[in-house]
């Protein structure tokens, strides 16, 4: 079978950075499946969508138009690579990504992303649901105060303005819906190693993974 890497965390715990580099590293493609609740979200809230339509957003997940490119996405043809990371995108994915309608909409066409020679996959459940047969699982973290810091880093670095006592706020209540779910995406998957970054660069959790990996 074709190799799989998932890197399952919380929000903010680096995941997406160090799925990235990693798949560079090895030559595998990359799923940012964190970029398709978003991007379900962005559709749904063009479409005035309410949170709460299961099967209105089943269908848009089943049917989003969505090419993903090295360096961006593009929905129905629309480069929304920088819409899809705004907070308000971020958080309606996050009020609308535990209806398993929606879930279930999203799961064939994440799989599609494993091909030859293998696949770096991000997200809350990605070694749990999608990918039960990956040869390695990790359950990235770092503390919510780290998180926070690394968010308004990156939303600095996009040039938009933050706040870092509002991000750690946003980041306790993202979490704690995450964590409270019936079927929680946000709980390590019990073969999953655990890798706490808080005290680590990039290059480190990078090192570890790909260490990890050649065991
Ligand atoms: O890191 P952050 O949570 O801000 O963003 P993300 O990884 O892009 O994911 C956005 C939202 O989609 C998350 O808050 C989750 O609620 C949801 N999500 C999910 O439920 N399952 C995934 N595999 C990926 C994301």
């Amino acid at each position: 079978a074709v190799p799989v890497i998932t890197l399952d965390g919380p929000s903010a715990s680096g995941k997406g950075t160090i799925a990235r580099l990693a798949s560079q590293a090895l030559g595998f493609h990359y799923l940012d499946s964190g970029a398709l609740y978003r991007l379900v979200a962005l559709a749904a809230m063009q479409a005035n969508v309410d949170a709460h339509d299961e099967q209105r957003l089943a269908d848009i997940a089943l049917h989003l138009d969505v090419v993903f490119s090295d360096t961006s996405v593009w929905l129905d043809g629309k480069n929304v690579g920088d819409e899809i990371r705004a907070e308000s995108c971020g958080e309606f994915a996050s009020r609308i990504a535990h209806l398993p309608a929606l879930r279930a909409g999203l799961l064939d066409r994440q799989r599609a992303f494993r091909k030859p020679p293998g696949l770096v996959a991000d997200g809350r459940d990605m070694g749990s649901v999608v990918f039960p047969d990956a040869v390695l699982k990790i359950y990235l973290t770092a503390s919510t105060e780290e998180r926070a810091h690394r968010r308004y880093k990156q939303l600095m670095d996009k040039g938009i303005s933050a706040n870092i006592e509002n991000l750690l706020q946003a980041l306790r209540e993202r979490d704690e819906r995450d964590s409270n779910r019936a079927l929680s995406p946000l709980q390590r998957s019990g073969d999953a190693k655990l890798l706490d970054t808080t005290c680590l660069t990039i290059e480190q959790v990078v090192d570890k993974v790909l260490e990890m990996y050649a065991e």
